[in-house]
C-alpha cells in the first residue's frame, strides 16, 4: 500500500485485549510495570522485545511509535529517544570506541558536528569529513579502523544530497555501518534502508511530529541484531522517549504524507521565485535544476523537501534584516513544522562551525534558511516579497 495509507493505518495491528480497541493509541504513563512472579520479572530484563519492566527500557506507547516508524522506513526495528540529538549521540556512542575512525558528510547539522568534534576531542575517535557526492571519495579515505559513515539525506541547510546507493554499497564492502539522518526528507521522500543504509536516525521533532509541539528522536535499524547491540548502550544513556511525547509524535504521523506534499509544493514556488528576484544571489533547493545535487536528488528523493536556503545581495546584514521583517513566517530555530520558520544558520544551528568549516559546508555568512510550512504558497510569497523590499 502507498505510504499515505500506511501512515494512517500503521497502528491497526496493535495488540489489544478483548473485542474492541481504541482507535487512538493509549498513553501508558507509567515509569514501571508490576509483576506477580519474580522469575517473570527477571526474565523480562533480557532484551528490548520482552515484557515491559521500566519505561527507560521500553514502554507500550513508545513501542508503538518505534514499530510505526520502523514500518514506514522499511526497517526491522527501532529505538525511540527523547530528541534527535539523543538518537544521534546514542547510536554513535554505542557503535564507536577509542581508536575508531568515522567518515562524515562535510555539510551536517551543527549539533551532529558538535557530537563528532566532542568524540574526536575526548574519546580519541578520529573524524574526517568527506564529499558525499561521489562514492570514490569514500573509497579514498576509508581505512581498516573506519566504523561509521554518517550522512544526511538532505543536508541542513545546503540541501546537498549524498550518493546514498553508491556510498552505502561501498561502506558495506568495507564493513562500515552507514548511518543516515533522514530528518529533512522523512520516509515520504526517501527510505534510506532501500538504498542500503544500516541505521536511519530522525529528529522526530521535525516533519514526523510536524506541529512544533514536541521533541523526539528515533533510530531505525535494517538489521535487528544491530538494534540489539545499540539498545543496551541507549538504556544506559537514558535519553529515552517519554510516552506522552511518543503519543504526540504518533498523533502527527498519519498526516505526514499530506504535509510533505504541501511542504514540497510551497518550497518549489518559493525557490523558483526567489531565484528570479533581483536581491537574491543564490538559492538552494535540491529539486532545482541548477542545484549541485540535482541529479542525485532526482534519483533518491521523491520530492525536493520543504527547506530552502538563500543568500541576499546585502550579505549578512541583509539576511538578518530579512528574518526580522517576515510576518507570516516566524523567526524560530526549528524546521519541519506546519508553520514557515526562518533562521540564520551561521549564528544559530551551525554556530559550532568556524568560518572555515562554514565555508567548506557551503554556508554563507548571510545565508537564510527557510523551512516552508503548509500555508498557502501565495501568502508566503507576498510575505517574502515585502521582507525582501527592506533587506
Ligand atoms: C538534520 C537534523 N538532525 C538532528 C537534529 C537534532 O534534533 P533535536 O533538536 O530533536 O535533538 C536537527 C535539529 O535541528 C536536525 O536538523
Amino acid at each position: 500500500m502507498d505510504i499515505q495509507t500506511r501512515a494512517v493505518h500503521a497502528l491497526r495491528d496493535d495488540p489489544a485485549p478483548g473485542g474492541s480497541r481504541p482507535l487512538s493509541v493509549p498513553i501508558v504513563q507509567s515509569s514501571a510495570f508490576a509483576f506477580d512472579s519474580a522469575d517473570a520479572l527477571a526474565e523480562a530484563m533480557a532484551g528490548p522485545d520482552g515484557p515491559y519492566v521500566y519505561s527507560r527500557r521500553g514502554n507500550p506507547t513508545v513501542r508503538v511509535l518505534e514499530r510505526t516508524v520502523a514500518a514506514l522506513e522499511g526497517g526491522a526495528a527501532a529505538i525511540a529517544f527523547a530528541s534527535g540529538m539523543g538518537a544521534i549521540s546514542g547510536v554513535l556512542l554505542a557503535l564507536l570506541r577509542p581508536g575508531d575512525h568515522v567518515l562524515a558528510q562535510r555539510c551536517l547539522y551543527g549539533g551532529t558536528y558538535a557530537v563528532l568534534s566532542d568524540l574526536a576531542g575526548r574519546y580519541g575517535i578520529e573524524v574526517e569529513y568527506v564529499d558525499t557526492q561521489d562514492a570514490a571519495d569514500f573509497e579514498r579515505l576509508v581505512r581498516p579502523a573506519t566504523r561509521v559513515l554518517h550522512l544526511e539525506t538532505i543536508a541542513n541547510p545546503t540541501g546537498q544530497v549524498p550518493d546514498l546507493p553508491g556510498l552505502a554499497a561501498a561502506a558495506r564492502r568495507h564493513g562500515v555501518v552507514t548511518v543516515v539522518d533522514n530528518s529533512l526528507a522523512s520516509p515520504v521522500l526517501c527510505r534510506p534502508v532501500e538504498h542500503g543504509a544500516d541505521v536511519v536516525v530522525h529528529s522526530t521533532t521535525k516533519y514526523l511530529a510536524g506541529h512544533s509541539d514536541v521533541l523526539g528522536g528515533v533510530a531505525v535499524f535494517a538489521d535487528p541484531e544491530l538494534r540489539d547491540r545499540v539498545w543496551p548502550r541507549t538504556v544506559e544513556l537514558g535519553a529515552s522517549a517519554d510516552p506522552f511525547a511518543a503519543w504526540l509524535t504518533l498523533r502527527g504521523l498519519p498526516s505526514l504524507p499530506l504535509r510533505m506534499r504541501q511542504h514540497c509544493a510551497g518550497a518549489r514556488l518559493v525557490a523558483q521565485r526567489l531565484a528570479e528576484h533581483e536581491r537574491v544571489t543564490g538559492v538552494s533547493w535540491p529539486w532545482m535544476a541548477d542545484h549541485p545535487s540535482y541529479r542525485l536528488a532526482r534519483q533518491v528523493l521523491s520530492g525536493g523537501g520543504g527547506m530552502v536556503s538563500f543568500d541576499l545581495a546585502g550579505g549578512r546584514a541583509a539576511g538578518r534584516a530579512f528574518i526580522e521583517r517576515v510576518r507570516v513566517a516566524r523567526l524560530a530555530l526549528s524546521l519541519g513544522g506546519v508553520e514557515t520558520l526562518v533562521t540564520h544558520p551561521a549564528s544559530t544551528s551551525h554556530r559550532e562551525l568556524d568560518g572555515q568549516a562554514l565555508a567548506a559546508a557551503g554556508i554563507g555568512a548571510g545565508t537564510v534558511r527557510m523551512s516552508v510550512g503548509i500555508e498557502h504558497p501565495e501568502d508566503l510569497w507576498s510575505d517574502i516579497e515585502q521582507a525582501l523590499e527592506g533587506s
